[in-house]
This record gives structure tokens, sequence and C-alpha cells, in this order.
């Protein structure tokens, strides 16, 4: 087996999965998959080959999603849109959190 090359950043979008495959959790009617869409092209554009995207099922946050979350650097997002992915990998590409779609501690 080859070396593993573990991503920098490993970000989680709420796609609200359900057991049974079904996606239809709020998360998702909220389009949450154009966005992960959206952030997988972005990541390209950038060259930004050391992050890894996966999609979760609900963070029980539905109030305020879509949800992402990037770890290791543990940043949790809410009503995240194009717009808030831009800077959010603006800010990640400085090594920041974007603060004003951080959810509050
Ligand atoms: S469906 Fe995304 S947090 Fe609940």
């Amino acid at each position: 087996m080859g070396k593993l090359q573990k991503p920098k950043h490993h970000i989680f979008v709420c796609a609200s999965f359900r057991t049974k495959g079904e996606a239809q959790g709020i998360c998702n009617r909220k389009n949450s998959t154009s966005l992960i869409q959206y952030l997988e092209s972005e990541l390209v554009d950038r060259g930004l080959d050391d992050v890894l995207v996966s999609s979760t099922g609900c963070m029980k946050l539905c109030d305020r999603g879509p949800v992402m979350m990037i770890y290791p650097d543990n940043y949790w997002y809410g009503e995240v849109d194009e717009e808030a992915i831009d800077e959010i990998l603006d800010a990640l590409e400085e090594g920041q959190p974007a603060k004003e779609y951080l959810f509050a501690d």
C-alpha cells in the first residue's frame, strides 16, 4: 500500500443524508448539494489540493443550515452560500476563520 496522503484540511458539509440514502433533510433542501459542487470547483480553481470535502448527515443545527465544518481547525459555519464559501476559502488560505459566518461559541 502506498503512503497515505492525509489532507491538511477536511471540510464537512451537512447534506443531511438519511439512512435509506434519500437526502431530504433541511440542509439538503437548502441546496447543500450544489454548494458541495461549488466548493469542489473552487478548491480546484485555487489549487487547494490538500483539502478534502465530505458530506455528513444532520449535524442538529438545521435552523442555521446549510452547515459546514473545517477540521482540524474546528471552524463551524452556518447559513453558508456561495459568497460565504468564497470568504471562508479566502480566510482558510490565510490560516484564519471567516468570522462573520462562524457559529458563536
Ligand atoms: S440537516 Fe443539516 S444540520 Fe440538520
